[in-house]
């Protein structure tokens, strides 16, 4: 089975990915991920990658499609995508190489938020620097101040988690994501879930929806 998970910045993808991928055994993709932990270890990728990521613009479409490419040329699981398709144009691309490895998109769902919530979720986010584990200071924190509850390392506030920043990848958003609402609305599999309600809620009506796939 292969997901894709849309929506705003702050809609939960992160949230909602890890607990998917632990309950259906798919391997999590998060291109966001995949680029920070390039960043951290300044890799030339990394370098290539940090003025995009810091001005809240998207990495070019030819330059994700490698990278994930040579990541997933070997996995044999299921993949759910967290952050990707982000543009038409990497829709496209993940089909034509799909098709090329008779491989198919199982469900698109799509997180659906309003925009004036997604702004304060994401200034109060912080993440686990040890196992990537998605915090927030209001409604989600930790037992102990900016320590993981999982595995006791510190918490950490994304760069890119500054108002300005925020606002942004807000606009690019609606300007050169929201059109693939409409690019998977035709095609059968999509489905919208109230991103709105609470993780644990969320994440039962994921399971629920996914549970008569294949
Ligand atoms: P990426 O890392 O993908 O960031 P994003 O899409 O902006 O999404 P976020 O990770 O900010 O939000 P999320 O939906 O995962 O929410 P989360 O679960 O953390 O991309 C970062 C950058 O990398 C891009 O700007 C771009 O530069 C580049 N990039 C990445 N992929 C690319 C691509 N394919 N093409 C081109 N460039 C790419 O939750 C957020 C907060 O809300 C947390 O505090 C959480 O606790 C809280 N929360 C979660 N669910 C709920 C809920 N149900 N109720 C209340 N609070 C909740
Ligand atoms: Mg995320």
């Amino acid at each position: 089975m292969n997901i894709i998970l849309l929506g705003y910045p702050g809609s939960g993808k992160g949230t909602q990915a890890k607990v998917l991928s632990r309950k259906l055994g798919l391997f999590h993709v998060s291109t966001g991920d995949i680029f920070r932990e390039e960043l951290g270890r300044k890799t030339p990728l990394g370098e290539e990658v940090a003025g995009y990521i810091s001005a809240g613009r998207l990495v070019p479409d030819k330059l994700v499609m490698e990278v994930l490419k040579s990541r997933l040329s070997t996995e044999t699981r299921g993949l759910l995508f967290d952050g990707f398709p982000r543009t038409v144009e990497q829709a496209e691309a993940l089909d034509a190489w799909f098709g090329s490895r008779g491989q198919a998109i199982d469900a698109v769902i799509f997180l659906d938020v309003p925009e004036s919530d997604v702004a304060s979720r994401l200034g109060a986010r912080r993440t686990c620097t040890g196992c990537g584990k998605i915090y927030n200071t209001i409604t989600n924190p930790p037992a102990k101040e900016n320590v993981c509850d999982a595995c006791g390392k510190p918490l950490m506030t994304r760069d890119d988690d500054k108002p300005e920043v925020i606002a942004r990848r807000i606009q690019v958003y609606n300007d050169q994501t929201e059109p693939l609402l409409a690019y998977y609305r035709s095609s059968g599999i999509f489905h919208r879930a109230d991103g709105s309600k609470a993780p644990d809620a969320v994440a039962e009506e994921l399971v629920a929806m996914l549970s008569g796939k294949p």
